[in-house]
């Protein structure tokens, strides 16, 4: 027969006391109970290798130690490291996580935020900038507080949330890549749906048209991805002459990017420099090191999580909203 998990009616059977007693002494509450009971009654309880039910604590309090992490695309690095970071902050503060890769589809984050709903997590850290209105309105609906990170969602700009100062970056990018006499400078975006995009386009055409660069047949649509890189670079390839750099909004189409490069015969960074954004791990171990615009990935992680479980425990933070200032991160693909 299929061993059943051990309750506490079984610990209070063997213990001889009642269910009531075995509670107060598995969760600390009354100390007016005799150390020999227990000490009977936890020593019971290790042998049975008893677990406490989490889900019936977090229903009769409501509170399950539990954080939802939402992230647009797990295989992008970024959002790797950004998780994990949000995971060892969330761990100091004896919190769970249930992380939910959302493939960037508005269906699997309707069903995700309902299954984090379900589980009773105390709060969720949305990393999506898509069109959230309706998961935000079910987090709400059941008094989930919330924060968002590194993606802007239409309306809660003011909201709690932490983010890059992506429009500095382009700007520190492109006069680095300036004073590296370089002129015919190529953008590759990231989803153009996205706040973080629409604000590294906008950094990158001030900072060109302060130079009288700006040339909009420079302009490529990206969307983040290593093959969305490999492709709008052959387009760039077959359909602009003599470029000498390339602006990616994201580490992982400049990875992707170099690769179609270097296979077609170009020199990296003799012939072109490449320039990306994030500075995820890998970027380091490219040949040549990919010179990228930083942002401070697990600082970003650590904060969401501390803004948010502040949030939970009612802090209610005159800073909500926490911005960095990418740093341009120099290595040798300029
Ligand atoms: O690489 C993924 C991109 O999407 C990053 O630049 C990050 O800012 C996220 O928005």
């Amino acid at each position: 027969m299929k061993k059943v998990k051990a309750t506490m009616q079984d610990i209070a059977n063997q213990a001889g006391v009642s269910k009531t007693t075995v509670s107060m002494v598995l969760n600390n509450k009354d100390s007016s109970i005799s150390d020999t009971t227990r000490k009977k009654i936890l020593e019971i309880a290790e042998e049975m290798n008893y677990i406490p039910n989490s889900i019936a604590r977090s229903l009769s309090t409501n509170k399950s130690g539990t954080i939802g992490i939402m992230v647009p695309d797990i295989t992008n690095p970024f959002f790797s490291e950004i998780a994990r970071a949000i995971e060892d902050a969330a761990n100091k503060y004896d919190y769970n996580v249930i992380f939910c890769n959302l493939d960037n589809e508005i269906v699997k984050e309707d069903k995700y935020v309902k299954l984090l709903v379900s589980k009773l997590v105390d709060g969720v850290i949305f990393i999506t900038g898509g069109n959230s209105d309706k998961s935000i309105d079910i987090l709400k609906g059941n008094n989930v507080p919330f924060v968002f990170v590194d993606r802007y969602v239409k309306g809660y700009e003011q909201y709690y949330g932490v983010y890059s100062l992506n429009k500095e970056g382009m700007t520190e990018g492109i006069d680095y890549l300036y004073r590296n006499n370089k002129r015919k400078i190529v953008f590759v975006s990231g989803d153009p749906n996205l706040g973080v995009s629409k604000l590294r386009y906008e950094g990158y055409k001030e900072a060109m048209e302060k130079y009288g660069l700006y040339n909009e047949e420079l302009i490529f649509e990206g969307d983040f991805s290593l093959d969305g890189g490999k492709k709008v670079t052959k387009d760039i390839i077959e359909q602009i002459k003599d470029f000498d750099a390339i602006f990616f909004s994201n580490d992982l189409m400049a990875i992707g990017g170099m690769k179609v490069l270097v296979k077609n015969g170009y020199r990296v960074p003799e012939d072109v420099g490449i320039i990306g954004f994030d500075n995820i791990q890998i970027a380091e171990m490219m040949e040549p090191g990919l010179t990228t615009i930083g942002q401070p990935i697990y600082d970003m992680g650590k904060e969401a999580c501390e803004l948010l479980i502040g949030f939970i425990h009612g802090e209610d933070n005159n800073e909500k909203i926490i911005r960095f200032k990418p740093k341009l991160i120099v290595r040798d693909s300029v």
